[in-house]
């Protein structure tokens, strides 16, 4: 913590600001590239002025650093060069002329309510605009397991296990609802980051082949002689089987009911 850029930025600003001990690192691995850049920096959050003055420092004086709060005295910081906009982060119309005013933001830090309303609404409001290679954080993301900030069946932390289940659903070999917002989301204690990158997430999701020499190389995922071994290489090797209709989804069906069997009783015990 003590030998990171953010923990000395934060040492070092004239106001007091809260962040927790394990962030520092966190904060060095995700925002260090952006130091002396010009980019927007945005942090719902404002409280005593504290952070503000941290983000100057740690990101230096090319960066627009820009704070949001529900609290109207923040609005006093704009003397010391900060741009402050007033509103509740649950407010979707409020976003919007945020958004209208700011333009695309390169970070998003969430440090206000931390309740799942205002960390989801958040989310969904800001992730169109974040630039591309830019990313939206949600800290104190532990509240989704303490009582007080929303109903748990939807919680901030259930909110990303959707969005990384619809990034799976982007494989074209699957069918379900995708999210094709995020290019990828971090998971650290007590803090989510989702990264942006479009061209990325909105591509097929596909088998390529690099059209290299084939050698024909055995998959030996089909090699064992379990039940679903035997079964599986049947089918694959079958290419009359496969045509008779019905067969297909009879065969994706089998391998499903063998693939539970086989791998339950052995990793059971790491989901307790
Ligand atoms: C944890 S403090 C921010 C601390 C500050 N970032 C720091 O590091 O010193 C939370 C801030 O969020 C603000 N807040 C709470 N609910 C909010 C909401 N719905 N919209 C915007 N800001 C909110 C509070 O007024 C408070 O100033």
């Amino acid at each position: 913590m003590k030998n990171t850029a953010s923990f000395a930025a934060y040492k070092k600003s004239p106001n007091r600001s809260i962040k927790h001990s394990t962030y520092f690192e966190t904060y060095d691995e995700l925002f260090g590239r952006y130091r002396g850049k010009p980019i927007t920096f945005v942090e719902i959050g404002v409280l005593g002025g504290g952070s503000l003055f941290m983000w100057r420092e740690f990101f230096g004086e090319q960066a627009r650093i820009i704070g949001i709060d529900l609290n109207p005295n923040a609005k006093k910081w704009e003397k010391d060069g900060f741009e402050i906009f007033i509103g509740s982060q649950s407010d979707e119309a409020f976003w919007q002329e945020v958004k209208q005013a700011v333009g695309p933001m390169d970070v998003v830090l969430d440090d206000g309510g931390h309740t799942y309303e205002q960390q989801i609404v958040t989310t969904e409001m800001l992730l169109d605009n974040i630039k591309d290679g830019g990313m939206l954080v949600v800290e104190d993301t532990h509240t989704s397991y303490m009582p007080g900030f929303g109903p748990k069946k939807y919680s901030f932390m259930r909110y990303v296990a959707q969005i990384m289940d619809r990034m799976h659903y982007r494989f074209s070999k699957i069918s379900g609802p995708t999210d094709n917002r995020v290019w990828s989301v971090q998971v650290f204690e007590s803090i989510v980051a989702f990264h942006i990158n479009r061209d990325a997430s909105n591509r097929v999701s596909a088998v390529t082949d690099n059209g290299g020499a084939h050698d024909n190389a055995v998959d030996f995922r089909h090699a064992d002689n379990s039940a679903y071994g035997r079964l599986s290489r049947v089918y694959r090797e079958s290419d009359a089987l496969k045509k008779i209709p019905g067969v297909r989804p009879l065969a994706l069906f089998v391998k499903d009911i063998l693939s539970r069997a086989k791998g339950s009783g052995r990793v059971s015990r790491f989901f307790r």
